[in-house]
């Protein structure tokens, strides 16, 4: 593990910077950061859009200062993103490596999560300089605590989950709310934890249908008159899981699934910041020849830590969290 604060030993004249795979709150942050710390160091950027798909047909545009202004507080890329399966091809690759020679770039930043990563080991392989950034909203990418979107995606599915709160209150109902999170259940867990939820249903805790129904109906006999199911998307339908809830207890269930809404909007300022830090380290480890490194957040500072130890692995959710939100949910 490197900390990126030592000293600079090379510039590049040229990098390239570009986001892929599912946006994040926060991207754009991350974009103006690595732009404006190369242009303070005095080297150029190539703004590269679509990811790897753009990079394959050379979709690149010159970034200066002031092209990322009024960006930090914006969710969505300025850059665009896209998860392209003709990269993952030797012929897709080959193209890639071909527009990056043409266009002279000695370094590329990439923004994304685990696909990203995938795609940025090979141009590794293939000899470029690539340096990684954790952007999603899962916060399934393992080394860092934190990927840049998933605290704004947390407070956006909480700012839900308590407006749900106030209706299921007010009629005595049953409400299973849906999340994000792939195969993952941190938004879920984050979300549920902090809005109080009843029950969190993640994909690394299986449950039982029947255990859950008798766990509402003894929660309503201990007083409570409504309860907060926070679903994760990888663990179960919430559309599917109310239908049984419903007619298992007989209690008026209602049931929502948030969607895309937790992938936009205006980033929290953690993640401003986390995306700030990331993007400096960033061209501060491409100055390093610190190649096929992510940046990672671990005990309150962006360190690096080699992709070969990210690709193909798990991230663990905390077991103790989850015990903590059963506990508090008595
Ligand atoms: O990885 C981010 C994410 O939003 C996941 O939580 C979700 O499963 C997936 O992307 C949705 O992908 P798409 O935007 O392609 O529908």
């Amino acid at each position: 593990m490197n900390e990126p604060e030592q000293g600079i030993l090379a510039r590049p004249k040229r990098i390239g910077v570009l986001t892929s795979g599912g946006d994040a709150p926060g991207m754009n942050a991350a974009i103006r950061a690595v732009v404006r710390k190369a242009v303070y160091e005095g080297i150029y950027v190539h703004g590269i859009m679509r990811g790897y798909a753009g990079l394959i047909e050379g979709e690149m545009r010159p970034l200066d200062e002031r092209s990322v202004a009024d960006i930090i507080h914006r969710g969505g890329t300025i850059l665009q993103t896209a998860r392209s399966e003709r990269f993952m091809t030797e012929e897709g690759l080959a193209e890639a490596c071909a527009r990056l020679r043409e266009s002279r770039i000695e370094g590329l930043v990439v923004i994304g999560g685990g696909g990203t990563f995938r795609g940025a080991l090979k141009l590794v392989e293939a000899g470029f300089v690539v340096v990684g950034i954790p952007g999603s909203i899962d916060n399934d990418i393992p080394g860092t605590e934190y990927s840049i979107g998933f605290d704004t995606a947390v407070d956006t599915a909480l700012d839900a989950i308590e407006r749900l709160r106030d209706t299921a209150a007010s009629h005595s109902r049953v409400f299973l709310v849906e999340v994000m999170g792939r195969d993952t259940g941190f938004i879920a867990l984050a979300a549920g934890l902090a809005g109080g939820a009843e029950e969190i249903l993640i994909p690394e805790a299986p449950f039982d249908v029947d255990e859950l129904c008798a766990g509402i109906i003894a929660s309503y006999k201990r007083g409570k008159r409504h309860s907060v199911i926070v679903v994760a998307e990888g663990a179960a339908s919430a559309v599917e899981l109310g239908r049984l809830v419903a007619a298992k207890t007989g209690y008026d269930t209602r049931v929502t699934v948030l969607g895309h809404v937790q992938r936009g909007g205006r980033p929290t300022g953690f993640d401003r910041t986390l995306a700030s830090q990331m993007g400096a380290a960033a061209v501060d480890a491409i100055c390093r020849r610190q190649s096929g490194t992510m940046m990672a957040w671990r005990a309150g500072q962006v360190v690096t830590v080699p992709l070969t130890e990210v690709v193909g692995r798990r991230k663990e959710i905390d077991r103790k969290l989850v015990e903590l939100a059963r506990v508090l949910a008595i």
